[in-house]
């Protein structure tokens, strides 16, 4: 029996570097005062569907099914549908605006596995709920470049767009529409369909045939309202007074539908294609009300651990491998109870393991080398008897006899 495919395991020898980053997100985010939220990996299909329906994410990739009592559901594919719902549903809409929150779990598209994209993968999803400043919009930018600075991957490229909002979209799509219009023979079947039914998502397309048309294509940054317009602007200014470098790239539109003015997506500088970005999000004004709930404004990314963990192993970040045990308790055969208790009085002080395996000393002493431990407690049963017991420093390879009670002194 193996791994469901497009599903993998996380060993013990990774989860370190994952600890590094996701211990580094939390931080990050609390610093800006964001407070984390845990939502169920299943929602009501019906939540899902309804704000993503053009999305490759819902429309193909969903993982769908009915329970037993015939309910219809779905493994969530990102978080935010969820973290809006939890925001009504748990009253945070009552508290003092906006809820600044931040989520890590597992999502779940139903894509071709390769290397950066799983049927299952984590985000870490920072959201900022109930605020319409584009003030916001900077800093959960902010949040993105500071983790990724702090866990070793600063060097970035940020991509940055305005899509507008429902009052000036639909006349910017109508000139999209009419510029393609004529092209359309010369444009790939799935661009060919979205022509009418989401003619945005022409721009985002990657098949070659497709590219040169873009160039003279209406640009959405050009049709924005005065409202639009005036909170572009406003981005702009508090990113560069952020200090954070941005490209505008006026194709970037974003696989979700409910996106609205400020969209962003981030990148390993150096590299480009869709599926390398480390993470990506944006505004999303009409999204509460798609849901069904009194219209909110939120803005928000998410950013795939898995490929943040791949980075930061390539790109060598520092990450110190703590040894699982600091301190490694071995001791002859029938002295289990003795090992046990030293041990725990060990563990006040710092992380202990006893090695109960059926070996010789000389084994148990290669195991303690092979784990990293940086101390270990040799017992014997006359040692045992006096409760002291050898402690021998792994480094210096100093030994000296310290009497139980003394070890978490010596080991602090
Ligand atoms: P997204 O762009 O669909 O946005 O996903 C965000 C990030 O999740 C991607 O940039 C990528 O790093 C990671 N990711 C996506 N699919 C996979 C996969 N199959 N395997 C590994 N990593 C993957 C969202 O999910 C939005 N909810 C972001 C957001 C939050 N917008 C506003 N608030």
């Amino acid at each position: 029996m193996r791994a469901v495919r497009g599903m993998r395991d996380i060993l013990p020898k990774d989860r370190g570097i994952w600890r590094v980053a996701e211990k580094a997100a939390a931080d990050v985010a609390r610093r800006f005062g964001y407070e984390e939220i845990v939502t169920p990996v299943i929602e009501a299909a019906e939540l899902i569907e309804r704000v993503g329906e053009d999305t490759d994410a819902v429309a193909k990739e969903l993982y769908r099914f009915e329970d037993r009592g015939g309910r219809k559901l779905a493994l969530r594919p990102e978080a935010t549908a969820g973290v809006v719902r939890a925001y009504f549903e748990g009253h945070l809409n009552q508290l003092p605006q906006p809820a600044r929150l931040f989520l890590i779990g597992p999502m779940f598209r139903y894509n071709r596995p390769q290397k950066g994209r799983y049927r299952q993968f984590f985000q870490l999803d920072v959201e900022a709920i109930g605020g319409e400043s584009p003030a916001l919009d900077a800093e959960v930018i902010e949040i993105a470049a500071t983790w990724l600075r702090e866990i070793g991957l600063g060097d970035l490229r940020m991509d940055l767009n305005s899509i507008g909002d429902a009052k000036c979209r639909p006349a910017y799509l109508d000139l999209l529409r009419a510029y393609y219009r004529p092209l359309k023979d010369q444009l790939h079947g799935d661009c060919q369909r979205r022509l009418e039914s989401n003619p945005l998502l022409l721009l985002d397309c990657k098949v070659p045939q497709c590219q040169p048309f873009k160039v003279d294509a209406p640009r959405i940054t050009d049709h924005l309202c005065e409202e639009c317009a005036a909170a572009w602007t406003a981005v702009r200014r508090l990113l560069d007074a952020a200090g954070i470098e941005y490209r505008h790239d006026p194709y970037l539109v974003r696989g979700l539908d409910y996106y609205t003015r400020t969209v962003f997506e981030f990148y390993p500088a150096n590299r480009d294609g869709s599926q390398d970005a480390l993470g990506g999000g944006g505004r999303y004004d009409g999204l509460a009300e798609a849901e069904g709930w009194p219209a909110t404004p939120g803005v928000g990314f998410a950013s795939g651990l898995d490929r943040v963990t791949e980075m930061m192993k390539e790109t060598g970040a520092e990450v110190i491998a703590a040894p699982l045990a600091e301190v490694l308790v071995l001791a002859d055969a029938g002295l289990e109870v003795a090992a046990a208790e030293v041990a725990r009085i060990c563990r006040t002080a710092i992380s202990v393991a006893v090695d109960y395996e059926p070996k010789s000393l000389r084994a148990k002493m290669r195991s303690a080398n092979k784990l990293g431990s940086r101390w270990v407690v040799l017992l014997s049963a006359s040692e045992a008897g006096r409760r002291v017991a050898q402690l021998k420093n792994m480094a210096s390879g100093e030994q000296a006899e310290v009497a139980w009670d003394d070890l978490p002194a010596r080991l602090a």
